[in-house]
């Protein structure tokens, strides 16, 4: 049956791995670059790494657990996992969301993996949204979990700098007042060459070591995708803020998607929102792709968010991808 409640976050969860590198880390590997550079060009100070013996599909379960364990409602009463991730356990199947419910200790219940790079978990989330609305179960535990420390050449300068590993997670049911209140999103498939999985021989490891196979690495044209997020962001933005008739200066809180510092201050001068409502972890977390947004929301909504607050979810990514959300904190 549908739900009549408003459907919005019951609560939320993440995982981070143990092991930190510095920006030093890549001078000390070899790299030309340089401590500077990165923080300046990108905000990002450190990331975590995954370690060898963690999968996707492990973080993914950790902070599913740090979901479930901080919300109201028990495990048994989920109808559906939702993994967002571009790197999943295994090419192809099975999902990394049934490898999740299977170690979440769960059974039966519905999984499956959505594909939109970094507006992933936006995505998921309306999925949730829209099949919770439609009676097809009434909660839903939504993971964003990416391992891109294995996407990239370690050798690569342009790229290696940029990500991190991690996992952040939010349970959707139905709550009293509030929760999601519209959506924008969308892709341009023209631009899927500025950002892709390539594979390539020869790529260099975390561990240092060199891999000879042919195996995916991030390649990515920086600058345009740069142009791109801000261009599809500020779009998106202003198509949410027209659909629900709202105003920029209505919005307390935005969380954009991790990938540059500067692309978020470009985004806010250009919607008009001031940059001290953009919630960001990047300098601590790097762009964890899937992942950026839930674990903002996660280590934010703690001490930020107050029920009734106006908060904007934004994604965007490869694909090219785009997803906004409007959402009231219950
Ligand atoms: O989740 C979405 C995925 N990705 C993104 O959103 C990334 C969006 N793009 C960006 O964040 C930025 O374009 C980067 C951080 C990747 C690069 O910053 P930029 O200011 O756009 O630099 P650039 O690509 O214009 O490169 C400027 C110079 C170049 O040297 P030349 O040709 O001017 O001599 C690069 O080769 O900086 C060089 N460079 C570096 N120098 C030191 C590129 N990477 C590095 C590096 N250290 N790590």
């Amino acid at each position: 049956m549908p739900i009549n409640n408003p459907i919005g976050i019951l609560s939320v969860g993440h995982y981070l791995p143990d092991t930190i590198i510095d920006n030093h880390h890549f001078v000390d590997r070899g790299m030309d670059t340089s401590s500077e550079w990165i923080e300046t060009r990108s905000g990002i100070k450190t990331r975590h790494i995954v370690s060898e013996n963690q999968s996707t599909s492990d973080l993914a379960a950790l902070a599913g657990t740090s979901a479930i364990n901080h919300g109201a409602v028990d495990a048994s009463v989920l109808d559906f996992i939702i993994v967002a991730t571009a790197t999943p356990d295994h090419q192809g199947f099975p999902s990394t969301a049934c490898l999740v419910q299977e170690k979440l200790g769960l059974t039966n219940i519905e999984c499956f993996d959505v594909t939109a790079a970094c507006s992933g978990f936006a995505y998921a989330l309306s999925i949730a949204y829209a099949k919770i609305t439609a009676g097809i179960g009434s909660h839903g535990l939504v993971i964003g979990a990416e391992t891109l420390s294995r996407l990239v050449d370690w050798s690569d300068r342009r790229s290696a700098i940029l990500f991190g590993d991690g996992a952040g997670a939010a349970i959707v049911g139905p709550v009293e007042t509030g929760g999601f209140l519209g959506f924008d999103q969308g892709a341009s498939g023209h631009a899927a060459g500025i950002l892709s999985c390539i594979h390539q021989s020869n790529t260099e490891r975390f561990n240092g070591t060199h891999q000879t196979d042919h195996i995916p690495i991030i390649h990515m044209d920086g600058q345009a995708v740069f142009k791109q997020g801000v261009q599809v962001v500020v779009e998106s933005l202003n198509q949410l803020f027209s659909k629900q008739s709202i105003h920029a200066s209505d919005v307390d809180y935005v969380i954009c998607h991790q990938a540059n510092i500067r692309i978020l201050e470009s985004v806010s001068k250009k919607i008009g929102v001031p940059f001290e409502k953009f919630l960001t972890n990047i300098d601590r977390v790097g762009n964890t792709s899937a992942a950026s947004i839930p674990l903002v929301l996660s280590q934010y909504h703690h001490d930020q968010f107050s029920k009734g607050d106006i908060i904007c979810l934004v994604g965007f990514g490869a694909g090219f991808t785009w997803s906004s959300i409007l959402l009231e904190w219950s």
